[in-house]
């Protein structure tokens, strides 16, 4: 029999999942871990807590199994996008990863565009600086922390470092290597110029592949550490967004997904490059060989509904963990019972910053229209309505651009609700679908490695092959006539607020 392994190094946890060749899940394991934040907007992790959960995870889908490592034709790795990792001469992480929700960074992009011209920058990476981009957090580094730049010789994304722990290989592909703000995204290269620009040496960076091709194989220390057999192949895989964009489906013109997972992304294929000039979106190369994504990213999707459950949903966790059921679903159907509107309460998830489409690291969340009627369900529905107008913010440049679809798959932890799901419908106006496999991420690269592994002839193929998605839920006219009443004030929310939140960042 051939498998296939996709490990996904998310925000929160790590998952890996043990597929067979029709994508079904033989065994499947996730590994948590923290998040660092040592001051108000910055965000770390340490990169050996993700090999830690890489290796549990692997020996544990393995043994659940009960599969022949050498049995595993190709290994895909995916993760959280755009994180620095700081290697030493002996590999050794010189500092916590600084993460992509961190926006500690934006003197350093006010930098890059001096050095590079914003325009030229823009010609180049398809992309402003931000703050969230790796590109500035270079910068920053090598500014704040002399000694420890000094000392790096291998800059690597959080997926890539996982793969130098499996093959010893420094490689990275396209998708996720567009999210540094250092990758010619339409020649699918490192930016000789930009590199100059910024004193950059290229000889830092891994080299790029596109996503399906072998990078390397799997070394006989790392197979003694996890029991995958020595010599298993590893691709390029993706970038989370990239890699769930393959275990939808999202991979020809014309589909477009939304993800509510840690942040919230509204992501469309595009096999012609196509920009956003004033940059609230990005365009980044995508799993496809010779094809592109647009997407719109919210910050703090999933994360605003997680922040709300660990500060005051305790005994909702407790309550659950006794019934043995997720926290979600106590939390979500108690949102169900409140009407539209949360009684006049509007949320904005800014608690990390944001960027589509405000691009500003400074703002922050917001309740606005609190009331001493409200209870715990009013703000919870007000906190799932806030960040679904926030990827209707993202929906709508997607559609200025004219690269979406009338049609979107809803993936991540909140895209499994149904509750959810009808709330994209009716905000976003279009149908909402979800696949039959919840792995997302996981699932794309796993494809991808079969690809790299010659059992798919084509990303496409593979998912025309594998991917199977539900029939949508459209969206309710009165609903969504009612939800566009609270989108409007929502939209002038952050204009209002904005100098209020630079002036708060000073103090
Ligand atoms: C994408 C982004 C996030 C992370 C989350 O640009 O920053 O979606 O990839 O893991």
């Amino acid at each position: 029999m051939n498998y296939l392994l996709g490990i996904d190094v998310g925000t929160s946890g790590t998952k890996t999942v043990l597929f067979d060749t029709a994508g079904g899940v033989m065994s499947s394991a996730t590994y948590e871990y923290t998040m660092q934040q040592p001051q108000n907007g910055w965000a770390e992790q340490n990169p050996e807590d993700w090999w830690k959960a890489v290796r549990l995870g692997v020996v544990q889908v393995l043994r659940d199994s009960g599969i022949h490592a050498s049995d595993i034709r190709g290994i895909g790795i995916s993760g959280q996008m755009h994180s620095l990792v700081m290697l030493d001469e002996n590999n050794r992480v010189l500092r916590p990863a600084i993460l992509w929700c961190d926006g500690r960074t934006t003197a350093e992009c006010d930098e890059i565009h001096q050095r590079v011209g914003k325009e030229r920058l823009i010609e180049l990476t398809a992309n402003p600086a931000l703050t969230g981009f790796t590109a500035g957090k270079i910068l920053w580094v090598r500014k704040h922390e002399p000694e420890i730049y000094e000392k790096c010789r291998h800059i690597l994304l959080p997926k890539d470092y996982i793969r130098l722990m499996l093959t010893g290989e420094y490689a990275t592909e396209v998708s996720d290597a567009s999210g540094m703000g250092l990758l010619d995204i339409p020649h699918r290269c490192w930016s000789d110029e930009v590199l100059e620009k910024l004193d950059i040496d290229k000889n830092l960076l891994a080299k790029v592949y596109e996503s399906p091709d072998v990078t390397g194989r799997v070394t006989a220390q790392a197979a003694a550490e996890t029991g995958l057999a020595e010599g298993t192949i590893v691709v390029g895989g993706a970038g989370d967004n990239a890699a769930a964009a393959v275990g939808t489906g999202v991979v020809v013109d014309g589909r477009a997904f939304a993800t509510i997972g840690t942040s919230g992304v509204v992501f469309a294929h595009t096999d012609k490059l196509s920009i956003d000039p004033k940059g609230r979106v990005h365009t980044f190369c995508c799993a496809v060989p010779g094809a592109w994504h647009v997407m719109g990213v919210t910050l703090a999707a999933g994360a605003s509904l997680q922040w709300f459950r660990n500060q005051l949903c305790q005994d909702l966790m407790k309550e659950a963990d006794r019934r043995g059921i997720d926290p979600y679903i106590l939390m979500t159907d108690m949102a169900e019972k409140v009407p539209i509107g949360s009684e006049r309460l509007l949320f904005l998830p800014y608690l990390m910053g944001e960027r589509t489409p405000h691009l500003d690291a400074d703002c922050r969340g917001a309740f606005i229209g609190l009331s001493a009627i409200h209870t715990r369900a009013e703000m919870i529905r007000s906190v799932m309505e806030g960040v679904t107008f926030s990827l209707k913010d993202c929906m709508e440049i997607l559609r200025e651009m004219g690269v979406t679809s009338e049609q979107i798959v809803a993936c991540g932890g909140g895209g499994s609700s149904p509750m959810w799901r009808q709330m994209l419908a009716d905000v976003l106006g279009c149908g909402v679908s979800t696949v039959a496999s919840r792995e997302g991420p996981a699932l794309g690269v796993a494809l991808l490695a079969g690809v790299g592994a010659g059992l798919y002839e084509s990303v496409p193929a593979a998912c025309e092959a594998v991917i199977r998605t539900s029939v949508p839920q459209m969206p309710n006219t009165q609903d969504a006539a009612r939800y566009g009443q609270f989108y409007t004030l929502y939209q002038g929310l952050y204009p209002a607020l904005r100098d209020s939140y630079a002036a708060l960042a000073k103090l």
